[in-house]
């Protein structure tokens, strides 16, 4: 058989599967909204200087990721690589930039130009919120304990969260100087890339992921005693709050996210089905500058990737199968398939899933479909129901079977299948 793949690093999602994907949608929807979030929808491509900006030019994801093209009119346009810069971009419309405090969710496609590998993607799917217009400790604190009720909700509970804080970047001239002295002693036994970063922005050494680099990193000054006093008690207080919410972190003093517009907190975590290396969440608090603008909106929030949540739940064995029909209608002639797409359509408005046959298929093949459509119940209608008015309801979990009026039929349906869809 001829197969049509999709481009790699991207997957059709089929009925299986997308039920999962909307169980996590939903509980994401419920618990948000619980928290006083709103869902904001922002279209997929931007202006590139707004990813070129907002994320910083010595990122990863600018440098070697980004889907860029131009358009019609010769303007440089990219795939979101990421939500947040896009929902500060609709966000900077609204009085967010006199403080007034906004707080959203979205959930959608991102594109990176990755290696694909189990649970990452060219597109993938984010669920993500953003608080913005406001700074304080405590409310990076609540955005935390808040993706920690979702992951519990989606029973992903024993997911590890890792936290660290980036200062402010006033802080950070003086702990770049303690890096600065570490790393070129040691960069000799590290990557080219990072022989840049040295020169050109030595935070994102801290974030690469080759192993010889890796092992340098581990013996990294830790810089948090450079920080000045404020942003250190920014930190703690972050971090005795989350203490008083019970939700239970690590500090990672080296953490520093893959992105340059973070502040303060950030974290990240990580799930036990996908070892300790692949993050399931991260976000952290920003700053981050839109185009035409001087001063940078403040914000905190995060992102999870869909893909990886999913991944995730599979080794819980979670996976849910389709959703059975409550009732599967057996037509023997044209004019009672007609009167079973009648039925049908009547029933589903009643908020029932109905599966049945339309075309003419003997009634062996359609039992079959009966059967394997999970429902409770098969109705069956031929030339000598027709004739005398009726139709035989069959219980498909006993076999047992009885004959009623036509008339009958939707009521009859609807009182014995409640509960199962
Ligand atoms: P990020 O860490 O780049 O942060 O991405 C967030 C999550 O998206 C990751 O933890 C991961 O689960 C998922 N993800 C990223 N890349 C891929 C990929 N190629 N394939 C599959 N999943 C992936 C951000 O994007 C920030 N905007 C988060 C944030 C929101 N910070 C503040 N607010």
């Amino acid at each position: 058989m001829a197969t049509f793949a999709p481009p790699p690093g991207t997957a059709d999602i089929f009925e299986n599967e997308a039920a999962e994907w909307r169980c996590l949608e939903n509980a994401a929807r419920e618990v948000f909204s619980h928290y006083g979030y709103g869902e904001l929808r922002t279209p997929v491509f931007e202006y590139t200087e707004l990813f070129q900006r907002g994320l910083g030019g010595e990122t990863e994801v600018v440098q070697k990721e980004m889907y860029t093209f131009a358009d019609r009119g010769g303007r440089s346009l990219t795939l979101r690589p990421e939500g947040t810069a896009g929902v500060m971009r609709a966000l900077s419309n609204t009085d967010v930039l006199n403080g007034v405090e906004q707080r959203v969710y979205y959930m959608g496609p991102m594109f990176r130009g990755e290696r694909p590998a189990a649970g990452r993607r060219r597109q993938f799917h984010q669920i993500g919120v953003e608080n913005v217009g406001r700074c304080a400790p405590l409310i990076d604190a609540e955005c935390l304990a808040m993706l920690r009720a979702f992951l519990e909700r989606i029973d992903l509970a024993d997911a590890k969260l890792v936290i660290n804080t980036r200062g402010v970047r006033e802080d950070r001239p003086a702990a770049e100087k303690v890096l600065r002295e570490y790393f070129s002693q040691h960069i000799d036994d590290m990557c080219d890339d990072c022989r840049t970063r040295l020169e050109r922005n030595i935070w994102r050494i801290l974030d690469c992921k080759q192993e010889a680099c890796g092992k340098v990193i581990a013996g990294a000054p830790e810089y948090l005693k450079y920080f000045s006093e404020e942003s250190r008690n920014y930190f703690a207080e972050v971090c005795r709050a989350l203490d008083a919410l019970g939700v239970a972190y690590t500090v990672e003093p080296r953490l520093v996210r893959g992105l340059d517009y973070y502040v303060h907190t950030v974290f990240e975590l990580t799930h036990p089905a996908l070892g300790g290396q692949t993050a399931i969440a991260g976000g952290g608090r920003y700053e981050l500058f839109l185009p035409g603008q001087n001063r940078p909106v403040p914000g905190v929030g995060f992102a999870a990737g869909v893909e990886r949540l999913l991944l995730a739940r599979q080794s819980l064995e979670k996976t849910g199968a389709a959703e059975p029909a409550a009732a599967y209608l057996v037509g023997l002639t044209p004019e009672m398939r007609v009167a079973n797409l009648a039925l049908a359509n009547k029933l589903r408005a009643a908020g029932l899933k109905i599966a049945l046959e339309l075309e003419d298929r003997s009634f062996k093949a359609q039992l079959r479909g009966a059967n394997k459509s999970g429902a409770k119940l098969a109705v069956i209608r031929g030339e000598s129901e027709a004739e005398k008015g009726v139709a035989v309801v069959k219980n498909m979990a006993d076999g047992s079977q009885c004959e009623m009026p036509e008339a009958e039929v939707f009521e009859y349906v609807l009182r014995n299948t409640t509960g199962v869809n």
